[in-house]
């Protein structure tokens, strides 16, 4: 797939979503983030890139309960504002490095990472070009980490939701069985992947509530301004509710 053209932007609706709501913006929430994060077995000090960080909740959550070194990264300058925002609220005293790139060109050197995490963004992503750029910055033996929407076996989801999301762009709406034979034609060796229902456990919600809750300003003003902004929200909604369609865990490594 090519590195220019279309995929080359920023995809507009993830921006603005994360612009606008301080929540996780991935299947399971920080629920998810959690079992992936403990799936990835992170030694204290360990060196951990959240590609497509967003507002780096996830970055955050994982620097704080494995004592690990994160990098936030992201080709939006408006996500990673989101992502200073939190870096700044949490008193980060190691401070959170972000970087704004794009996942297809990573800025790091061979070796520079003990374990990479991709939350929602592979699903809209150009795979063969982002995958062997994260083995590449992986040491040998190293851990990706990905949560991502699946679409259960015989479904065929709603494209005009997606396509409104999406754009023009491709939308690698995978099963779980899928994403596991992508991921391990790109050279990784699968160590887990298993899908898990898109709502939420009662702790996640309330858990994500205050962030929730401060965003709904900045949400409605952002819905009353624009009809746009109305379609792609609803049409978010919608996917996340489709019964056809859960969360993938996934978690592989590079051979040693
Ligand atoms: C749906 S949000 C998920 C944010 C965060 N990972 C989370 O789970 O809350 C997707 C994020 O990935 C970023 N993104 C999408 N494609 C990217 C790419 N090719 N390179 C870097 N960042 C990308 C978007 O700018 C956006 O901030």
């Amino acid at each position: 797939m090519a590195r220019t053209g279309p995929d080359a932007r920023p995809l507009e609706f993830q921006e603005w979503l994360v612009a606008r709501s301080d929540a996780s913006q991935h299947a399971g929430q920080s629920g998810s983030t959690r079992r992936l994060a403990s799936a990835l077995e992170l030694a204290p000090g360990a060196r951990v890139l959240d590609v497509g960080c967003g507002s780096a909740k996830s970055a955050v959550l994982v620097a704080t309960e494995h004592e690990v070194l994160v990098i936030g990264l992201d080709r939006s300058g408006r996500s990673l504002g989101r992502a200073r925002w939190r870096a700044r609220r949490h008193s980060f005293t190691r401070g959170l490095p972000l970087v704004r790139a794009d996942a297809m060109a990573l800025p790091f050197r061979a070796g520079s990472f003990d374990a990479v995490l991709l939350e929602a963004v592979a699903y809209a992503a150009p795979l063969d070009a982002v995958l062997p750029e994260v083995a590449r910055v992986l040491v040998p033996g190293g851990r990706i980490g990905l949560v991502d929407i699946a679409r259960r076996p015989d479904h065929v989801p709603p494209a005009a939701d997606f396509q409104r999301l999406l754009g023009e762009r491709t939308l690698n709406l995978l099963t779980v069985s899928e994403w596991e034979r992508v991921v391990r034609g790109a050279g990784f060796d699968v160590i887990r992947a298993e899908g898990f229902p898109i709502r939420q456990e009662l702790a996640t919600v309330v858990e994500e509530l205050g962030d929730w809750l401060r965003s709904v300003p900045r949400q409605l003003a952002w819905l009353a301004r624009s009809p746009e902004a109305r379609r792609l929200f609803f049409a978010n909604y919608r996917v996340g509710l489709d019964p056809g369609i859960e969360g993938c865990l996934l978690v592989a490594c590079t051979p040693a």
